[in-house]
């Protein structure tokens, strides 16, 4: 059984993959820190250096490294993983490997990322969370395709507990 979270930018990911991998007493890895990892240099670091592109391609890379193995785990994605190239595909026909969406409002993943935007390349310019929520609304309903394949969808309004006991109860 591998599980792999996916979604946007602050719809809870890492907190929900960690406590999730906790409970089901299985390995847990973040697919930005295994990229990290791997080239010594942090997110930020690689776009700013060697540029998007090179970092879409490090991300399937990594991911496809990490479902070669025969190991259980959680796995997060990155919030853009999933809307390059044909990631959705991968993931979706290999055996035993569970996609669940972690779906949030727009409101949410504002007030989420206005604080902890200086992190992110894609978000960093943005000034106002006026403007941050502009943002998110339109990159939302060009990524909402992808992740909308993920077999199963989760709400992710709510806290880590709430959505761990709705993947459990949804998955086993
Ligand atoms: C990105 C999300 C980030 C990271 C990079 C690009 C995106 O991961 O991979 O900054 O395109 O949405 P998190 O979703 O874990 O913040």
């Amino acid at each position: 059984m591998k599980l792999l979270l996916l979604g946007y930018m602050g719809s809870g990911k890492t907190a929900v993959g960690e406590r999730l991998a906790e409970v089901l007493d299985i390995p847990f890895y973040d697919l930005d820190l295994e990229i990290e990892k791997g080239g010594q240099k942090s997110v930020p670091e690689i776009f700013s250096e060697k540029g998007e592109i090179y970092f879409r391609k490090r991300e399937v890379e990594v991911l496809q490294e990490l479902l070669k193995s025969d190991e259980r785990f959680v796995l997060s994605l990155g919030g853009g993983t999933p809307c390059y190239g044909n990631v959705m595909q991968i993931i979706n026909k290999r055996a035993g490997v569970t996609s669940i969406f972690l779906k949030a409002s727009v409101e949410t993943l504002t007030h989420r990322l206005f604080p902890a935007k200086q992190h992110r390349p894609l978000i960093a310019h943005l000034q106002t969370e006026e403007e941050l929520n502009d943002f998110i609304r339109k990159h939302l309903f060009e990524r909402n395709f992808y992740y909308h394949q993920a077999a199963l969808t989760v709400h992710a309004d709510t806290t880590v507990r709430e959505i761990i006991s709705e993947i459990v109860a949804r998955l086993f």
